[in-house]
């Protein structure tokens, strides 16, 4: 299955990945306690507290050929959607793959390639706020962690765990051709049927489909985003 090796302390666990894929195999997960300059989606910061998130990274090398970072992204927020709906009962999964509770943030993901002719790497970063007890004024409206929402002090090395378990589930049913973690990710989307600003051109959100992409309608149109640097925003930002 995985293999994993800890730091105690590193810039980003994605960068690191990215700088030494070639020492690794197939499947081995880097984490850290202690990330000092994590990076999020679209150019953003990650913070985390040390001791209290989880903050790791996947290393996949797949044989096939896979060029569908949208559809991995969405494997992943499912993996960590059944670990946290197992702990709470209102988790949800805002495209392309954060998990909120009661609409706060408590898991974002970055995936990352290393391509020369094909993709050599992929990289799934994974943090999740687990035993935070308070959040930077800045983000508190906006983040939430598993214990202020369950009121419970979680292991993170159990939740890690679970974690991969369900990653590897759905990964391999993947690949093996069976998408049915696609039920759960429409089943548990916050974004289907509502509004919301996309590049600042407001949209209702029809679908997220089966290649990762989602589907709005914009105006009278039917249009197709992919994973790429978007962000959906509730509001004109
Ligand atoms: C986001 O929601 O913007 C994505 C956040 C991803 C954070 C994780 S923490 C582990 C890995 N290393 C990083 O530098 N980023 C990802």
């Amino acid at each position: 299955m995985f293999k994993k090796i800890h730091y105690d302390t590193l810039p980003s666990t994605n960068k690191y990945l990215k700088e030494n894929y070639t020492h690794y195999n197939d499947h081995t997960v880097i984490s850290c306690t202690n990330q000092t300059n994590g990076k999020g989606r679209i150019n953003r910061d990650w913070t985390m507290k040390p001791g209290d998130s989880l903050a790791f990274s996947i290393l996949l090398k797949p044989d096939l050929e896979i060029n569908n970072i949208g559809l991995i992204s969405l494997i992943t927020s499912v993996a960590v959607f059944q670990v946290v709906n197992s702990f709470v009962s209102n988790a949800v999964i805002k495209w392309p793959n954060d998990v909120l509770i009661n609409g706060k943030k408590v898991c974002g993901i970055l995936i990352e390639t290393t391509v020369t002719n094909k993709i050599e790497a992929l990289i799934i970063g994974i943090g999740i706020n687990i035993n935070n007890d308070n959040f930077p004024d800045e983000i508190k409206s906006k983040a939430t962690s598993l214990k202020l929402e369950s009121n419970t002090h979680y292991n993170l090395d159990v939740i890690l765990d679970e974690i991969l378990y369900w990653f590897d589930y759905y990964y391999n049913q993947h690949i093996s051709g069976d998408n049915s973690f696609m039920e759960i990710y429409r089943k548990y989307s916050s974004v289907i049927g509502n509004d919301y600003y996309l590049d600042r051109r407001q949209v209702r959100v029809v679908d997220v489909l089966e290649n990762g992409n989602i589907l709005v309608k914009q105006n009278d149109e039917m249009i197709e985003y992919s994973y790429g640097e978007l962000s959906l925003e509730s509001s004109y930002e």
